[in-house]
Protein backbone atom coordinates (compact mmCIF):
# COMPACT_ATOMS: atom_id res chain seq x y z
CA UNK A 1 0.00 0.00 0.00
CA UNK A 2 1.05 3.23 -0.82
CA UNK A 3 2.31 5.81 2.12
CA UNK A 4 0.20 8.69 2.78
CA UNK A 5 2.27 12.31 3.24
CA UNK A 6 0.97 15.51 4.03
CA UNK A 7 1.99 18.16 2.02
CA UNK A 8 1.41 21.98 1.66
CA UNK A 9 -1.01 22.08 -1.60
CA UNK A 10 -1.56 25.43 -0.73
CA UNK A 11 -0.28 29.14 0.98
CA UNK A 12 -1.86 32.46 1.44
CA UNK A 13 -0.81 35.63 4.10
CA UNK A 14 -1.59 38.55 5.01
CA UNK A 15 0.35 41.78 6.87
CA UNK A 16 -1.36 44.87 8.39
CA UNK A 17 -0.54 48.38 6.10
CA UNK A 18 0.91 50.70 8.85
CA UNK A 19 4.43 50.36 9.19
CA UNK A 20 6.40 50.98 12.32
CA UNK A 21 9.73 51.80 11.12
CA UNK A 22 12.96 52.32 12.89
CA UNK A 23 12.63 55.93 12.29
CA UNK A 24 9.46 56.15 14.00
CA UNK A 25 10.26 54.16 17.04
CA UNK A 26 13.17 56.52 17.29
CA UNK A 27 10.96 58.92 18.10
CA UNK A 28 9.07 56.93 20.76
CA UNK A 29 11.59 55.30 23.08
CA UNK A 30 15.59 55.93 22.95
CA UNK A 31 16.87 53.59 20.59
CA UNK A 32 18.38 54.28 16.33
CA UNK A 33 17.87 52.51 13.44
CA UNK A 34 21.73 51.73 13.89
CA UNK A 35 21.19 49.75 16.97
CA UNK A 36 18.26 47.91 15.79
CA UNK A 37 19.93 47.17 12.71
CA UNK A 38 23.15 45.73 13.94
CA UNK A 39 21.32 43.88 16.71
CA UNK A 40 18.47 42.46 14.68
CA UNK A 41 18.50 42.53 11.37
CA UNK A 42 14.77 44.99 11.53
CA UNK A 43 14.23 47.81 9.56
CA UNK A 44 10.26 47.90 9.88
CA UNK A 45 7.28 46.18 11.00
CA UNK A 46 3.41 46.25 10.05
CA UNK A 47 1.17 46.91 12.97
CA UNK A 48 -2.51 46.17 12.82
CA UNK A 49 -3.40 49.66 14.23
CA UNK A 50 -7.87 49.68 14.49
CA UNK A 51 -8.88 49.15 18.06
CA UNK A 52 -11.89 46.50 16.92
CA UNK A 53 -9.57 44.04 15.61
CA UNK A 54 -7.82 41.06 16.73
CA UNK A 55 -6.20 38.25 15.98
CA UNK A 56 -8.81 37.01 14.46
CA UNK A 57 -8.91 39.66 11.58
CA UNK A 58 -4.86 38.94 10.06
CA UNK A 59 -5.77 34.78 10.32
CA UNK A 60 -9.16 35.43 8.71
CA UNK A 61 -7.33 38.32 5.92
CA UNK A 62 -4.62 35.13 5.21
CA UNK A 63 -7.35 32.06 5.09
CA UNK A 64 -9.29 34.35 2.45
CA UNK A 65 -6.34 35.14 0.39
CA UNK A 66 -5.41 31.40 0.42
CA UNK A 67 -8.77 29.97 -0.49
CA UNK A 68 -8.76 32.48 -3.68
CA UNK A 69 -5.43 31.32 -4.94
CA UNK A 70 -6.43 27.85 -4.49
CA UNK A 71 -9.98 28.06 -5.68
CA UNK A 72 -11.25 26.10 -2.63
CA UNK A 73 -14.34 25.60 -1.26
CA UNK A 74 -13.93 26.32 2.38
CA UNK A 75 -16.88 23.73 3.26
CA UNK A 76 -14.33 20.86 2.22
CA UNK A 77 -11.95 22.01 4.97
CA UNK A 78 -12.33 19.26 8.10
CA UNK A 79 -9.81 21.30 10.28
CA UNK A 80 -8.97 24.77 11.33
CA UNK A 81 -5.70 25.27 13.40
CA UNK A 82 -4.88 28.23 14.46
CA UNK A 83 -1.43 28.46 15.70
CA UNK A 84 -1.57 31.77 18.25
CA UNK A 85 -0.33 33.41 21.44
CA UNK A 86 -2.37 36.12 21.07
CA UNK A 87 -6.09 34.65 20.71
CA UNK A 88 -9.16 37.43 20.08
CA UNK A 89 -10.11 36.40 23.96
CA UNK A 90 -8.70 35.01 26.48
CA UNK A 91 -11.53 31.47 26.54
CA UNK A 92 -13.59 31.58 23.35
CA UNK A 93 -11.47 29.74 20.77
CA UNK A 94 -10.20 32.11 18.12
CA UNK A 95 -10.29 29.20 15.38
CA UNK A 96 -14.22 28.63 16.29
CA UNK A 97 -14.99 32.00 14.94
CA UNK A 98 -11.90 32.03 12.61
CA UNK A 99 -13.40 28.62 10.48
CA UNK A 100 -17.58 30.38 10.96
CA UNK A 101 -16.00 33.73 9.33
CA UNK A 102 -14.30 31.75 6.20
CA UNK A 103 -17.31 29.57 5.41
CA UNK A 104 -15.32 26.39 7.21
CA UNK A 105 -19.34 25.11 7.90
CA UNK A 106 -18.08 21.21 8.12
CA UNK A 107 -15.03 21.71 9.54
CA UNK A 108 -13.65 21.27 13.70
CA UNK A 109 -11.06 23.96 15.02
CA UNK A 110 -8.86 24.78 17.80
CA UNK A 111 -6.08 27.20 18.58
CA UNK A 112 -2.84 26.05 19.53
CA UNK A 113 -0.25 27.84 21.52
CA UNK A 114 3.99 26.92 22.21
CA UNK A 115 4.83 30.95 22.01
CA UNK A 116 7.13 31.50 19.00
CA UNK A 117 7.24 27.73 18.13
CA UNK A 118 3.69 27.31 17.41
CA UNK A 119 3.50 27.20 13.96
CA UNK A 120 6.50 24.74 13.99
CA UNK A 121 4.19 22.57 16.51
CA UNK A 122 1.20 22.64 14.42
CA UNK A 123 3.39 21.58 10.82
CA UNK A 124 3.51 18.55 13.34
CA UNK A 125 -0.51 18.33 14.30
CA UNK A 126 -1.90 19.30 11.15
CA UNK A 127 0.54 16.46 9.53
CA UNK A 128 -0.48 13.58 12.17
CA UNK A 129 -4.27 14.30 11.09
CA UNK A 130 -3.68 14.00 7.28
CA UNK A 131 -1.08 10.53 7.73
CA UNK A 132 -3.29 9.12 9.91
CA UNK A 133 -6.10 9.42 7.10
CA UNK A 134 -8.66 10.64 9.45
CA UNK A 135 -8.82 14.11 7.44
CA UNK A 136 -7.98 15.10 4.07
CA UNK A 137 -7.95 19.23 4.40
CA UNK A 138 -5.88 20.93 7.28
CA UNK A 139 -5.65 24.48 7.17
CA UNK A 140 -3.22 25.69 9.38
CA UNK A 141 -2.70 29.39 10.20
CA UNK A 142 -0.18 31.04 12.19
CA UNK A 143 -1.27 34.75 13.28
CA UNK A 144 -0.24 37.41 15.83
CA UNK A 145 -1.02 40.72 16.80
CA UNK A 146 2.11 41.25 19.33
CA UNK A 147 1.33 45.13 19.38
CA UNK A 148 -1.51 43.98 21.88
CA UNK A 149 1.01 42.64 24.55
CA UNK A 150 3.69 44.94 23.98
CA UNK A 151 4.83 47.89 25.90
CA UNK A 152 5.71 50.88 22.94
CA UNK A 153 8.05 52.48 25.77
CA UNK A 154 10.02 49.56 26.34
CA UNK A 155 12.87 49.46 24.30
CA UNK A 156 14.54 46.35 24.64
CA UNK A 157 10.78 44.56 23.25
CA UNK A 158 9.15 47.17 21.04
CA UNK A 159 11.39 47.07 18.50
CA UNK A 160 11.62 43.35 17.87
CA UNK A 161 7.60 42.28 18.06
CA UNK A 162 5.31 42.92 14.67
CA UNK A 163 1.75 41.56 13.68
CA UNK A 164 0.89 39.58 10.37
CA UNK A 165 -0.57 36.60 9.51
CA UNK A 166 0.30 33.59 7.18
CA UNK A 167 -1.95 29.87 6.19
CA UNK A 168 -1.48 26.69 4.90
CA UNK A 169 -3.38 23.89 3.50
CA UNK A 170 -2.01 20.39 4.44
CA UNK A 171 -3.20 17.50 2.07
CA UNK A 172 -2.64 13.89 1.54
CA UNK A 173 -0.27 13.02 -0.92
CA UNK A 174 0.91 9.68 -2.40
CA UNK A 175 4.07 10.30 -4.06
CA UNK A 176 6.01 11.28 -1.02
CA UNK A 177 6.22 15.00 -1.07
CA UNK A 178 5.18 16.53 2.28
CA UNK A 179 6.45 16.05 6.03
CA UNK A 180 9.37 13.91 6.15
CA UNK A 181 10.79 14.35 9.70
CA UNK A 182 10.30 16.28 12.83
CA UNK A 183 12.99 17.07 16.12
CA UNK A 184 10.73 19.45 18.47
CA UNK A 185 11.64 19.97 22.14
CA UNK A 186 10.89 21.87 25.12
CA UNK A 187 12.45 22.99 28.43
CA UNK A 188 10.04 24.82 31.47
CA UNK A 189 13.29 26.67 32.42
CA UNK A 190 12.59 29.24 29.64
CA UNK A 191 9.29 30.82 30.88
CA UNK A 192 11.31 33.29 33.79
CA UNK A 193 13.33 34.68 30.55
CA UNK A 194 10.24 35.19 28.26
CA UNK A 195 6.73 35.31 29.62
CA UNK A 196 3.45 37.91 30.03
CA UNK A 197 3.06 37.47 33.72
CA UNK A 198 -0.42 38.41 34.43
CA UNK A 199 -3.59 37.71 33.14
CA UNK A 200 -3.25 33.86 33.52
CA UNK A 201 -4.33 31.21 36.34
CA UNK A 202 -1.00 31.59 38.32
CA UNK A 203 -1.76 35.49 38.44
CA UNK A 204 -5.14 36.63 37.64
CA UNK A 205 -5.75 40.53 36.46
CA UNK A 206 -6.19 42.99 39.11
CA UNK A 207 -5.56 47.23 39.22
CA UNK A 208 -1.80 46.23 40.80
CA UNK A 209 -0.75 44.00 37.89
CA UNK A 210 -2.05 46.11 35.04
CA UNK A 211 -0.31 49.22 37.33
CA UNK A 212 2.71 47.39 37.61
CA UNK A 213 2.92 46.87 33.35
CA UNK A 214 2.22 42.71 33.97
CA UNK A 215 0.01 42.28 30.72
CA UNK A 216 2.99 42.94 28.32
CA UNK A 217 5.66 40.55 27.27
CA UNK A 218 8.79 40.97 29.58
CA UNK A 219 12.10 39.41 27.82
CA UNK A 220 15.75 38.92 29.35
CA UNK A 221 16.74 39.29 25.25
CA UNK A 222 20.49 38.51 26.25
CA UNK A 223 19.46 34.91 27.79
CA UNK A 224 16.89 33.84 25.18
CA UNK A 225 19.52 35.10 22.99
CA UNK A 226 21.89 32.36 23.93
CA UNK A 227 19.48 29.04 24.01
CA UNK A 228 18.01 30.33 21.06
CA UNK A 229 21.36 30.53 19.06
CA UNK A 230 22.61 27.17 20.18
CA UNK A 231 19.19 25.06 20.16
CA UNK A 232 17.84 26.53 17.06
CA UNK A 233 21.10 25.58 15.23
CA UNK A 234 21.39 21.60 16.88
CA UNK A 235 18.23 21.46 15.99
CA UNK A 236 18.80 22.09 12.39
CA UNK A 237 21.56 20.14 12.49
CA UNK A 238 20.03 17.15 14.10
CA UNK A 239 17.66 16.98 11.40
CA UNK A 240 19.53 16.86 8.94
CA UNK A 241 21.63 14.40 10.08
CA UNK A 242 18.87 12.13 11.17
CA UNK A 243 17.80 12.06 7.57
CA UNK A 244 21.23 11.92 6.08
CA UNK A 245 20.75 15.36 3.95
CA UNK A 246 24.18 17.68 3.03
CA UNK A 247 24.34 21.22 2.66
CA UNK A 248 23.61 20.52 -0.89
CA UNK A 249 20.67 18.74 0.03
CA UNK A 250 18.92 21.62 1.70
CA UNK A 251 17.19 23.93 -1.20
CA UNK A 252 16.03 26.01 1.43
CA UNK A 253 16.27 26.99 5.31
CA UNK A 254 12.89 28.34 6.72
CA UNK A 255 14.00 30.00 9.95
CA UNK A 256 11.74 31.38 12.73
CA UNK A 257 12.36 35.26 12.10
CA UNK A 258 13.40 36.55 15.95
CA UNK A 259 16.83 37.91 15.43
CA UNK A 260 19.14 37.93 11.88
CA UNK A 261 21.99 37.05 13.97
CA UNK A 262 20.26 33.64 15.45
CA UNK A 263 19.16 32.77 11.79
CA UNK A 264 22.72 33.83 10.33
CA UNK A 265 23.77 31.18 13.43
CA UNK A 266 21.88 28.46 12.32
CA UNK A 267 22.69 28.42 8.53
CA UNK A 268 26.34 28.53 9.56
CA UNK A 269 25.85 25.66 11.39
CA UNK A 270 24.10 24.06 8.62
CA UNK A 271 26.95 25.18 6.30
CA UNK A 272 24.27 26.95 3.88
CA UNK A 273 25.10 29.48 1.51
CA UNK A 274 22.67 33.02 2.25
CA UNK A 275 20.80 32.27 -0.73
CA UNK A 276 19.26 29.59 0.47
CA UNK A 277 18.25 31.30 3.77
CA UNK A 278 14.27 32.49 3.44
CA UNK A 279 14.64 36.00 5.18
CA UNK A 280 12.02 38.57 5.48
CA UNK A 281 12.79 39.94 9.08
CA UNK A 282 13.91 43.34 7.88
CA UNK A 283 10.74 44.17 6.90
CA UNK A 284 7.99 42.46 9.62
CA UNK A 285 10.00 41.93 12.66
CA UNK A 286 9.19 39.04 14.50
CA UNK A 287 5.24 38.46 14.01
CA UNK A 288 5.68 35.04 16.23
CA UNK A 289 3.52 32.57 15.01
CA UNK A 290 3.33 33.62 11.57
CA UNK A 291 6.88 34.20 10.58
CA UNK A 292 7.11 30.93 8.88
CA UNK A 293 4.78 30.77 7.13
CA UNK A 294 4.74 34.38 5.72
CA UNK A 295 8.26 33.33 4.47
CA UNK A 296 6.35 30.66 2.14
CA UNK A 297 4.18 32.96 0.98
CA UNK A 298 6.73 35.80 0.12
CA UNK A 299 8.92 32.57 -1.31
CA UNK A 300 6.46 30.84 -3.17
CA UNK A 301 6.85 31.57 -6.53
CA UNK A 302 10.71 30.49 -5.93
CA UNK A 303 9.62 27.05 -4.44
CA UNK A 304 9.77 24.05 -7.07
CA UNK A 305 8.41 20.72 -7.05
CA UNK A 306 10.95 18.29 -4.71
CA UNK A 307 13.11 20.83 -2.99
CA UNK A 308 13.62 20.23 0.27
CA UNK A 309 13.37 22.83 2.93
CA UNK A 310 14.22 22.74 6.81
CA UNK A 311 12.10 24.66 9.47
CA UNK A 312 13.24 25.53 12.86
CA UNK A 313 12.08 27.65 15.23
CA UNK A 314 12.62 28.82 19.13
CA UNK A 315 10.02 30.26 21.48
CA UNK A 316 8.83 31.08 24.67
CA UNK A 317 8.42 28.75 27.09
CA UNK A 318 11.09 27.42 26.31
CA UNK A 319 10.16 25.85 22.73
CA UNK A 320 12.23 25.15 19.86
CA UNK A 321 12.77 22.14 17.33
CA UNK A 322 13.24 21.66 13.42
CA UNK A 323 11.40 19.70 10.75
CA UNK A 324 12.00 18.62 7.16
CA UNK A 325 9.10 19.02 4.01
CA UNK A 326 9.57 18.65 0.56
CA UNK A 327 7.45 21.24 -1.37
CA UNK A 328 5.04 19.09 -3.47
CA UNK A 329 4.04 21.87 -5.98
CA UNK A 330 5.53 23.94 -8.92
CA UNK A 331 5.39 27.49 -8.89
CA UNK A 332 1.89 29.11 -10.67
O1 LIG B 1 11.14 34.89 19.19
C1 LIG B 1 11.23 34.40 20.50
C2 LIG B 1 12.62 34.25 20.92
N1 LIG B 1 13.24 35.52 21.08
C3 LIG B 1 14.49 35.71 20.66
O2 LIG B 1 15.05 34.84 20.05
C4 LIG B 1 15.16 37.03 20.98
C5 LIG B 1 16.55 36.80 21.47
N2 LIG B 1 17.23 37.98 21.87
C6 LIG B 1 17.63 38.96 21.04
O3 LIG B 1 17.33 38.94 19.88
C7 LIG B 1 18.55 40.03 21.56
O4 LIG B 1 18.96 39.69 22.85
C8 LIG B 1 17.92 41.46 21.59
C9 LIG B 1 17.75 41.97 20.19
C10 LIG B 1 16.56 41.41 22.29
C11 LIG B 1 18.86 42.40 22.33
O5 LIG B 1 20.15 42.37 21.76
P1 LIG B 1 21.45 42.17 22.67
O6 LIG B 1 22.59 42.24 21.77
O7 LIG B 1 21.26 40.91 23.45
O8 LIG B 1 21.42 43.44 23.59
P2 LIG B 1 21.37 43.53 25.17
O9 LIG B 1 20.00 43.23 25.66
O10 LIG B 1 22.51 42.76 25.74
O11 LIG B 1 21.68 45.07 25.37
C12 LIG B 1 22.95 45.66 25.03
C13 LIG B 1 22.89 47.14 25.32
C14 LIG B 1 22.40 47.45 26.71
O12 LIG B 1 23.07 48.61 27.15
P3 LIG B 1 24.31 48.49 28.15
O13 LIG B 1 23.77 47.81 29.37
O14 LIG B 1 25.33 47.66 27.43
O15 LIG B 1 24.70 49.91 28.36
C15 LIG B 1 20.94 47.79 26.51
O16 LIG B 1 20.42 48.65 27.50
O17 LIG B 1 21.96 47.76 24.41
C16 LIG B 1 20.97 48.48 25.17
N3 LIG B 1 19.69 48.39 24.47
C17 LIG B 1 19.35 49.23 23.48
N4 LIG B 1 19.98 50.29 22.94
C18 LIG B 1 19.34 50.93 21.93
C19 LIG B 1 18.71 47.47 24.62
N5 LIG B 1 17.70 47.72 23.78
C20 LIG B 1 18.07 48.80 23.05
C21 LIG B 1 17.47 49.53 22.01
N6 LIG B 1 18.13 50.56 21.47
N7 LIG B 1 16.24 49.18 21.51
Amino acid sequence: MTKTTAAITAVGSYIPDFVLSNALLETMVDTNDEWITTRTGIKERRLLKDKDKGTSYLAIQAAKDLIEKKQLDPSEIDLVLIATATPDLAVASTAAYVASNIGATNAFSYDLQAACSSFLYGMSTASAYIESGRYKKVLLIGADKMSSIIDYTDRATCIIFGDGAGAVLFEPNTEGYGYQDEYLRTDGVGRDFLRIEAGGSLLPASEETVKNKQHYVYQDGKTVFKFAVSNMADAAAKIMERNKLTHDDVNWLVPHQANKRIIDATANRMDLAPEKVMMNIEHYGNTTSATLPLLLADYEQQLKKGDSLVFAAFGGGFTWGASYLTWAYDPS
